[in-house]
């Protein structure tokens, strides 16, 4: 079963590079839509090129839930309010009058949401490399998101990661199978504000630290 390749990988040449680089700094997380639809079979194309990412033993355990019954929606819609209010418990003083004013899921407007979820028992792969990491399979769904993220930039709609919602009432809404582990709930849109800076940031929430904090020599 050999798969022989004769072509050459292509350049990616310097003009390619900083293109890319663009791509990068303009891809956001997306809270504010613009109402319009996409076009039909974007979603679609999206997950053709998200299932291009890298996955423990090329198990492909992600799993695209895409949600267009307005109950279930809204269901996922009562579980963000719910626990982005006790979010904002746990904040105090200036922080909390800060985290009010974010906005931090665009469950109103946009038109396409879905969830993604982690196949834990997929025969997929054969059990390579997941056997002492099972989390394995969440890494390499969350290795589709971002490489949806990045192609979604690309078609000029923007995505919307929530995670301030309750994975177990996202999984009664949705009448997944026993298996599947949720990975994160997403909102697809047009952005109303295309922006190279991340909104936390705008907000003065967070900012950006230098690259070089996050590398470690032993
Ligand atoms: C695992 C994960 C969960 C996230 N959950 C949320 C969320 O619930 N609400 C939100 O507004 N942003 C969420 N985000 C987006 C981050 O806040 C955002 O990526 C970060 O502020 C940097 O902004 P940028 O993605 O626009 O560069 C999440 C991002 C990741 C990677």
């Amino acid at each position: 079963m050999s798969d022989a390749h004769t072509h050459a990988p292509p350049d990616f040449d310097a003009a390619f590079r900083a293109k890319f680089r663009e791509l990068l700094e303009w891809r956001r997380d997306v809270r504010e839509f613009r109402i319009d639809p996409i076009s039909d079979g974007m979603f679609e194309r999206l997950v053709e090129i998200a299932c291009l990412a890298p996955s423990v033993g090329l198990s492909q355990p992600w799993r695209f839930v895409l949600v267009d019954d307005p109950d279930r929606r809204e269901a996922v819609r009562r579980s963000f309010e719910a626990c982005n209010q006790e979010a904002l418990q746990c904040q105090r003083g200036e922080r909390a009058m800060l985290y009010a004013r974010l906005k931090l899921a665009g469950l109103n407007q946009a038109p396409v949401q879905f969830a993604v979820y982690a196949d834990q028992e997929t025969e997929q792969g054969h059990l390579l490399g997941r056997r002492t990491m099972p989390e394995t399979l969440m890494y390499s769904a969350v290795a589709a998101v971002q490489t949806m993220w990045l192609a979604a930039q690309i078609e000029g709609l923007g995505l919307g990661w929530v995670s301030i919602i309750n994975p177990e009432a996202v999984d009664a809404a949705l009448l997944v199978p026993e298996s599947w582990r949720f990975v994160g709930y997403f909102c697809l849109g047009y952005p109303a504000h295309p922006d190279d800076v991340p909104a936390l940031q705008r907000a003065g929430w967070e900012h950006r630290h230098d690259f070089s904090e996050f590398i470690t020599r032993r």
